[in-house]
This record gives C-alpha cells, structure tokens and sequence, in this order.
C-alpha cells in the first residue's frame, strides 16, 4: 500500500460508481454461475471424496455471495499454501477490515477471486478446477464467423511476408504499408477485448458476433478516443532498424478465447513481419474476473485450432446444456485456413519464440504502481522487452491504480512507477469497462457524458462502461 498513489481509488460505497454496480449486480450473479458449475461437475463425478469435496466448495462459494450481499466484513483469506495469502491479509488488516460495500473496488474484487480460489486449492480433488473454463471455449466457438474471417486475412498476409510479394515494393512503400498493417493488427486486438465474459451477464451471443467482425471494427476507429499506435510502432521499427539480435515483444494478457486468438494474430504477425524476433505472453496463475487466461486456455484453443473440423462439429456438454444446434461443418478451404493458424503458432512455440510465462504477480491484489518494489524480478524481466502490451481493462486499472484521477491527466504521470524512466515501455490496449480514464484532452469526458447513454448529469461516467469506446495509450519508460 505503501508504493500506491496518494489519488483516492474507486470504492464500492460510491453509488455513482462502476465499483458499486459490479458489487451489487455483476458479483452475485458470476458466484452464482459459478456454484452452478460446481453442482454440474458434482453430478458428472461418480467418486464420492470428489462430490464431498465439491459440496464443500459449494458451500464455500454461498458463504461468500451471503456475505457479499449482507454486506458482511472481508474475511481474512485461509490458508492455502500459496505464498500471496499473506500480502491479501495484510492490506485487509491495513484497510480496517471493511465490509463490502465500503472497501476499495480493485482490491475487493481481486479478493473476491483469489477467496474462490481458496476453496478449490484446499480441496485435494478439485486443486485445479477452473469453474469458467466451460464458459471460455463455448463463448470461443460462438465467435466461430470472426474467427474465420481473421484467419483467412492471416493467411493471405503471413504468406504474402513468407513469399516476398512485399519485398518488391521500394523500402518507403514497405515500411508504409508496415505501419498500416501493424496499427490495423493491434486494432484487432484492442477490440477483441470489448466482450470479455464477465460481461455476458448483458451481452448476448449474437451481440458479440455482431462486435467481432471486422464492418465493427471500422466503425468503432472513432470510439478509439486517444490512440498512440504510432509512437508504439515507432520504437520497434527503430529496435529493427539499429538491427538488435533479439527484439521482444510481451503481452500482459486479459481474456481467453476470442481475445486470446487476435493476441496470437498480433504476435504472429510481429514475428513473422520481423518487428519481433519473441513474444512473451503472460497469463494468469488462476482462474481470474471470469475470462482471464490461465495456462490451461493456451492448450485449449491450439487443441481447438489442431483439430477445426471436430471442434466446431461436435457437440460438447456444454452445448447439449444450452441447446444449441449442432453447427454445420467448415468448408475445405475455411478448415485449411485455421490449420494454417496451428502450424505457425505450434511451431513458433515449439521453437521458442511464442513463450507463455505465468507469474503469481498479476493475480495480487494491489496495482502495478507496486511492481518494481514489490516483484524486482519481474519488474527487470520486462526491461528487457522492447514493447510491454497491457491488455484489456483490468490491467488498465491496475497500471493506473484504479484511482479517481481527473480524465485529462497525462497517462504518464497516472502509471506512476511504470512511467518516465522506469525502464519498461507500456502499450495499453484498452476497451473501457470502468471509471477510470486518463490522458483525455480537456473537456472530452464532460462531451462523453452529455451523449446518449453517457451518463449525464447523473455523475456517473456510463459512456465508460460498456466496452464501446477505448484508448490506446503509450509511455516510453525506456526514454
Ligand atoms: O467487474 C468489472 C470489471 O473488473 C471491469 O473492469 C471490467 O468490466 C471487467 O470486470 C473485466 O474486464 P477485462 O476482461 O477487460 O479486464
Ligand atoms: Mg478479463
């Protein structure tokens, strides 16, 4: 708490808040889907220590949502053998043991899940048990059109790359084109984060088909409300040019699925358009705000891509659950397509230059303003990158400290220790799904909020809440 910013965060007291929303509303409902999930793995085991186990779960899980809803105090996390239990209990002894509706909502919402964690870590039949996975790979396979319609884009660009197409343009055109494609790739990224799942509770599944194509992502370049894509080119094109040996690129990761398929499209493009000779990507050590990416995710969706045809044909539980219909299978060409996806992906990792690096930092529950005092080694890790790209929008609160900023401070003074001269450069790729904005020119959000649905003189910044607009913010920490 110490390495915080002195800015008061956002607290799930204020009523006018996304953090007392997502308390009151958002949180009963993902415990909820999450006991239901429990109860179906319960029915499918036919080992009693496991259905025991996951009746204790259970219990645990309604525990928490009654003390959520009664407003009850944040219990000391219980033991589970992981060494960040301590550092949870310690900053809820520092803040006074508060209740839940009076207690600041990054840290709440981060104990939240790292309490449900708890359960399962203690069980000896259930230790790694994700209770979103199910959600994860049907929410996935839903987003089947747009996977498609990028995969062939892939193709048709890495191949152009691979075969020198591009190579006969003059250097100028090259590099124009370079920078073309690099901004359209990150865009895709970007908006890949607009329909993470804890947002399903309002969202439906043709919602977020309608906002993965690519007609959307035209539309939206407007609601990109800062966009430093430039600068962030800039410096890799500069890192290729000085011809440095190894030039690497990290993703802090956000969600699974669709988010993490257009992750993978940007790494691959960088490492196949040699603006990146590794990419690291960094996801979660446990089930994480519903969506987040956890190892395991990463075996799932190259699975997924290994064999296209079985995955979008056959009909898992969890489709049988919903009643969806069987889907009608991919054409030759469309199968081809995401194979070719596969290949290059397996066997980028398979040489190396695709790692997946977890680290038990990024499910703590303060900021990163703590991170080079707190976790030095990750902190000198990431230095070593060319271009650190935070994802989505809790990594965003968290590189702001989710503090009630004024909206035109600069994006350089709100990361603090990840600013100026830390050493890091921070690319974040943000949809906006909370309070916290910075780096807006003087008068935007007051314009924002006078929109339809903005919020208006309610005090509320809604315009922020619905992953429709964005920012893509930029600090050379290297400078
Ligand atoms: O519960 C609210 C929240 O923490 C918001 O920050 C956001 O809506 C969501 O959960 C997580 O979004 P993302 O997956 O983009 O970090
Ligand atoms: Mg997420």
């Amino acid at each position: 708490m110490e390495y915080d910013t002195k800015t008061p965060l956002y607290n799930t007291s204020d009523k006018t808040s996304f953090a007392y929303i997502s308390a009151k509303d958002r949180w009963p409902v993902i415990i909820t889907q999450g006991i239901d999930d429990v109860h179906r793995g319960i029915i499918a085991s036919d080992d009693a220590e496991t259905q025991k186990q996951g009746k204790q779960i259970v219990e645990g899980m309604a525990k928490l949502k009654y003390e959520l809803q009664h407003d009850r105090q944040l219990t000391p996390l219980e033991d589970d053998g992981e060494p960040d239990i301590a550092g949870y209990n310690k900053e809820l002894e520092q803040l006074g043991n508060p209740t839940w509706f009076d207690v600041p909502w990054l840290y709440s919402e981060c104990y939240m899940y790292r309490r449900i964690s708890t359960l399962f870590k203690r069980s000896s039949k259930w230790t790694n048990y994700d209770i979103f996975a199910r959600q994860k790979i049907s929410t996935f396979k839903s987003s089947r059109p747009a996977v498609i319609e990028l995969a062939a884009k892939y193709k048709e660009l890495v191949t152009q790359l691979e075969t020198g197409k591009s190579a006969q343009q003059t250097a100028e055109a090259k590099e124009a084109a370079d920078k073309i494609l690099f901004m359209e790739m990150s865009e895709i990224c970007l908006w890949g984060n607009a329909t993470d799942l804890s947002l399903l509770t309002n969202l439906s599944y043709e919602d977020i088909q309608k906002l993965q194509g690519s007609e959307a992502r035209k539309a939206s370049e407007k609601n990109i409300l800062v966009n430093d894509l430039e600068a962030a080119y800039e410096t890799l094109l500069a890192a290729k040019k000085a011809g440095k040996a190894e030039r690497r690129v990290d993703i802090v990761l956000d969600n699974a699925g669709f988010e993490l398929f257009v992750d993978l499209i940007l790494a691959g493009y960088l490492l196949s358009a040699g603006l990146a000779t590794n990419v690291v990507l960094h996801p979660k050590s446990i089930p994480w705000f519903v969506s987040d990416v956890i190892p395991a995710d990463f075996g799932a969706l190259l699975n997924a891509l290994a064999d296209p045809q079985a995955f979008y044909t056959s009909q898992s539980d969890d489709d049988k659950h919903a009643e969806r219909a069987p889907s009608p299978p991919l054409s030759p060409t469309q199968a081809e397509e995401l194979s070719f996806l596969f290949d290059r992906w397996s066997g980028f990792h398979a040489e190396g230059q695709l790692a997946i690096r977890p680290n038990t930092f990024w499910t703590e529950g303060g900021s990163f303003w703590r991170l080079p005092a707190t976790a030095p080694a990750l902190h000198d890790d990431l230095k070593q990158s060319e271009l650190v790209v935070f994802k989505g929008d809790l990594n965003y609160r968290k590189l702001t400290g989710d503090a009630v900023w004024d909206p035109a401070t600069p994006f350089t003074t709100a990361i603090g220790p990840l600013g100026p001269s830390s050493g890091v450069r921070v690319l974040a790729l943000r949809t906006c799904k909370a309070d916290v904005v910075v780096g807006l020119p003087e008068g935007r959000d007051e314009e924002l909020r006078q929109m339809e649905g903005g919020g208006g003189d309610s005090g509320c910044r809604k315009w922020a809440w619905s992953g429709k607009w964005a920012v893509v913010q930029f600090c050379d920490g290297k400078a």
